[in-house]
């Protein structure tokens, strides 16, 4: 008797507590929508976004997708829903717009992974070496690069040098592995990782796989070579994405952000999704710093339109050259 009445009690408290959070997300929705109208001002997010970010982007897509709406916006203001490497390459493409971030907190452990110092000293290690790099680095590295790249366009992005071109790779050591293999190159690697994606487990994963015979495993390029190499698919969000829209199979074993199930969740309602993590029911894929942004700040972030990404002009100059040679090469 006693546990019933704790059960009803509980199950009251769970639907208050449930209410006002939604009640809440309404009027930021609408605030939002006010101030983007008010501003001419453009939402891009990131897969990885919380669902409530994703479903009020003006875009949402993968670092290629977005890097390439910022380049063409016509917008007063980008609120880039992302990482900071992210907006810095919006801001780079975008000088004379404003660009905020919604937490400027919101870091990458990749990105933080390479030192523009440390690097300038590797370049003058290695003179004859062009420096390819992944976009997920500094602003700083991007200006010491001759290309850029994205998990999205890599492979086609390599197999624009000739094949006996000495390059060096930046920061991902998985993803320039991940190159090496496809396209048979012996690239330099920097010795970097996404955390969340370096430890996935294969073991994980194959136990996943025994579970549900049926399950294709789909994986992101960043997750260590023993994930990639049990995957039936590898590609960038956008492409995996793409991938369960148009496979055949009904049931996918996800190794990499959990952001991502929102839009697969939306786009293939009909399909089940299970997530590789490292350890069982933990939510160790859920990316920290992607999840720093929430809808309240990024309704505060366009309402005081700060914080802004500030970057100086040389900087600017550097950076841009290897993102629009990307940008024109895919
Ligand atoms: P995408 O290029 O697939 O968007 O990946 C970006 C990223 O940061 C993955 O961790």
């Amino acid at each position: 008797m006693g546990n019933i009445r704790k059960f009803v009690v509980t199950r009251r408290k769970v639907r208050e507590i449930s209410f006002k959070p939604n009640s809440c997300v309404m009027d930021f929705v609408s605030e939002i929508n006010r101030l983007r109208k008010e501003k001419n001002a453009v939402i891009l997010a990131h897969y990885y976004q919380i669902p409530e970010i994703q479903d009020i982007a003006d875009y949402i897509g993968d670092s290629l997708a977005l890097a390439r709406r910022a380049a063409e916006t016509t917008a007063n203001i980008i609120v880039f829903a992302g990482v900071h490497f992210m907006a810095e390459t919006a801001k780079i493409l975008n000088p004379e717009r404003k660009v905020l971030l919604p937490d400027l907190e919101a870091g990458c452990s990749l990105a933080d992974s390479c030192d523009a110092e440390e690097l300038a000293r590797m370049k003058a290690e290695f003179p004859d070496h062009k420096v390819l790099s992944y976009v997920n680095c500094s602003a700083k590295v991007k200006a010491l690069s001759d290309v850029i790249c994205t998990s999205g366009n890599a492979l086609k992005i390599v197999e624009t040098f000739p094949k006996d071109e000495k390059i060096l790779f930046v920061p991902d050591k998985n993803l320039g592995g991940y190159i090496n293999r496809e396209t048979g190159r012996n690239m330099k690697l920097w010795q970097g990782s996404c955390h969340i994606h370096d430890m996935l487990d294969a073991e994980k994963v194959l136990k996943l796989k025994q579970a549900y015979p049926e399950a294709k495993v789909i994986a992101h390029p960043e997750c260590n070579p023993a994930v990639l190499q049990v995957a039936d698919f590898v590609g960038s969000t956008a492409a995996m994405l793409n991938f369960i829209v148009k496979d055949s199979s009904r049931e996918y074993i996800v190794a990499t952000e959990t952001g991502i199930l929102h839009q697969m969740q939306k786009t293939a309602p009909g399909k089940v999704f299970h997530v590789a993590s490292n350890q069982e029911s933990c939510a160790c894929n859920d990316c920290p710093h992607m999840k720093l942004n929430t809808l309240e700040k990024l309704y505060r972030c366009l309402k005081d339109e700060t914080p802004e990404i500030i970057l100086d002009k040389e900087l600017i100059d550097k950076a841009r050259r290897p993102i629009e040679t990307m940008l024109s090469l895919s």
